[in-house]
């Protein structure tokens, strides 16, 4: 059990007088405990200041900011687009989160306001950022203390805007590619995803979770068989047995649990037909009874309206399932708005249907956590973390992580490392001039876009150009138009920006211009190295024959001279494959491996 967590003590349970619940006539000991704490504070509280607590709004849908006073909201999120109204710098937000906190902190008992935001690969909504690479490409280092750097430096920008925490990591063990959402899973692997999801715990929380101004509250998400939907449904059904479900997915969530991970958000999709998010089995008795997580449950944005088409019964069956906190994106004048929820789930409290206990543990899960990070005592941010934005010091980190993602599939006579003092070099590919492909969803908007989606940052043909001899000539032909004299071509292609829902496919193929743009630049007789931007393994068919040297670089984000690095020689290649590289399209669970793959989990050229 995690030791981080403490029991409450029966005789605070008990405790009648005011003196005691205010912590006056606590033992030393206990005046500082998290638990005794949450539950002197439980006590003092009315049924509107706990429901309040168990609600977390959308900043867009908080058209009047005064409602988390209001409402005694206990937490705001921003959504993949919800930026703040007066810009998107690291100033505005920590400007923007500042005069929610102290919306909750005029509140009679000045419980704080717990900020969430999607900071999956970075702080990726924050203009200048440092974006790293999505989670499949950290996987693909197989580098656990990197990944644990990676999470700090994520968790002091995230702290530096005033955000205390991540809805992060993913810990989803996607098993097949066609799911939009594979590139947020570390692999296909448990063993790997639960070593790394510890591993991104730690970054983010610090050994435990504590007053330290960069610790921020991790979330593990999500719960549970989202990555194992059938055909690679985005918030589909997962069809298994309950031991197919603990051998594939839950192992990541035992080790992070016991990591500390301080919150857990439940999954859209279904386990054999019924909604995780009604699911209490799952909820209460595995992830709370047995795995003993101590922490709270978050639900995913709007995912309770997903049970039924009444949100009353919604609201009381993923209460009671052991939901602890709410995700509301909807404000008044929408259907299912968080006004409507408390009334909802006030009511329902009054009639019997929800019992106050199960209130009650929810406030208390959520009081705890709070208690923990010491935000009672300040939530004042560090200013010095919001100078840290994008720094170089951050960079270097990110480039670090592209640097060992990489994963050499290919390289015939080889061809790579490229000499640096190579005489022509011809880069081909609108790709390699884009950022925002290199960076992929969730960047700044919540399907991430193309271009220059953020300040700083280096494209992979910039990194080029900064990397090889001045003596080089780089020419750029997006299209291969020019390929005269080339000593050597560098292709890159792959997928367009996507991020959930919309990031599903039916075929795995590497577009047809991308395969005809490779077979273009075989076609000139120069060695073609081809760079692959993807969030997941494609069917390459000739583009990876016509390619003397093949590199998979997933989604690495905006550090591109990693890509440089390891091209030119001045590191090596050490990425591997963290999942199953299918040889076509054919669905296939890749943990039972039915297809024979063409690249086995694992694999990767050092050379
Ligand atoms: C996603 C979550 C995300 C949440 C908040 C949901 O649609 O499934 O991963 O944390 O939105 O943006
Ligand atoms: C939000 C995302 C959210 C998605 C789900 C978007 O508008 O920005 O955070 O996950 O909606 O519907």
């Amino acid at each position: 059990m995690n030791s981080s967590f403490t029991k409450t003590p029966k005789h605070i349970l008990t405790a009648g007088c005011l003196i005691c619940l205010l912590g006056v006539n606590l033992p030393a000991a206990e005046k500082n405990n998290p638990g005794s704490r949450a539950e002197a504070l439980l006590a003092q509280m009315t049924l509107d200041e706990k429901i309040g607590q168990m609600v977390q709004v959308d900043s867009k849908a908080l058209k009047d900011r005064a409602d988390v006073q209001k409402y005694f909201l206990g937490s705001v999120l921003s959504g993949g687009s919800s930026d703040p109204a007066d810009g998107n710098s690291a100033a505005s937000w920590l400007k923007s989160v500042t005069e929610f906190q102290d919306q909750a902190l005029q509140t009679r008992l000045k419980i704080p306001l717990l900020y969430g935001i999607d900071a999956v690969h970075g702080h990726n909504n924050i203009d200048g950022a440092v974006i790293f690479p999505h989670h499949i490409g950290m996987g693909a280092t197989h580098d656990p203390k990197l990944v644990e750097r990676a999470e700090r430096v994520t968790a002091e920008e995230v702290a530096g805007t005033g955000i205390r925490w991540a809805f992060a990591p993913c810990i989803t063990v996607p098993q097949d590619p066609h799911w939009g959402r594979t590139y947020e899973g570390y692999g296909d692997d448990p063993a790997l995803v639960s070593e790394l999801g510890v591993a991104a715990t730690i970054g983010l929380q610090g050994k435990q979770l504590s007053a330290e101004p960069a610790s921020v509250l991790a979330c593990a998400k999500h719960f549970i068989g989202d990555g194992g939907t059938t055909n690679g449904v985005d918030e589909g059904n997962t069809v298994c047995d309950e031991a197919t479900l603990r051998k594939i997915h839950l192992p990541p969530y035992q080790a992070t649990i016991k990591a500390g991970v301080g919150s857990i958000m439940v999954s859209y999709s279904s386990w054999n037909g019924v909604k995780m998010h009604g699911n209490k089995y799952l909820l209460t008795n595995v992830l709370k009874g047995e795995l003993g997580f101590q922490g709270f449950l978050v639900s995913d944005w709007a995912a309770i309206d997903q049970i039924s088409p009444d949100f009353k019964h919604d609201i009381e069956q993923s209460i009671n399932a052991g939901l602890d906190m709410i995700m509301i994106p909807n404000g008044p004048g929408k259907a299912n708005n968080y006004v409507e929820f408390i009334a909802d789930l006030k009511a329902l409290v009054a009639a019997g249907r929800v019992p106050q206990e199960r209130i009650d543990d929810a406030v208390r899960r959520i009081l705890r956590i709070k208690f923990q990070m010491g935000l009672f005592e300040s939530t004042a941010t560090d200013r010095q973390l919001t100078a840290t934005v994008g720094s170089s010091e951050h960079r270097a980190v990110a480039r670090e992580c592209v640097r060992e993602s990489l994963v050499l599939l290919k390289n015939e006579k080889q061809v790579l490392p490229l000499a640096k003092t190579i005489k022509r070099l011809v880069v081909v590919g609108a790709a390699a001039d884009d950022l925002g492909v290199q960076c992929g969803g969730w960047t700044i908007g919540w399907q991430g876009g193309h271009g220059n989606v953020t300040h700083g940052g280096t494209t992979i043909l910039a990194a080029i150009r900064r990397t090889i001899s001045p003596a080089t000539q780089v020419t750029f032909s997006p299209d291969a138009s020019d390929l005269k004299d080339a000593d050597a071509v560098i292709a890159v292609v792959g997928e367009p920006p996507y991020a959930e829902m919309k990031g599903d496919r039916k075929e795995l193929n590497l577009a047809a211009a991308d395969v005809a743009l490779i077979a273009k630049a075989k076609a000139s007789g120069a060695p073609v190295v081809t760079i692959l931007l993807s969030g997941r393994p494609l069917v390459l068919n000739s583009a990876l024959s016509d390619s003397d040297a093949f590199v998979a670089a997933w989604l690495p984000g905006t550090e591109g001279l990693g890509v440089a690095d390891v091209l030119f020689g001045d590191f090596k290649f050490t990425g591997k494959l963290p999942r199953v590289w299918p040889a076509s399209g054919v669905r296939s669970n890749s943990f039972e491996k039915p297809e024979r793959p063409l690249f086995q989990t694992g694999f990767g050229l050092t050379d």
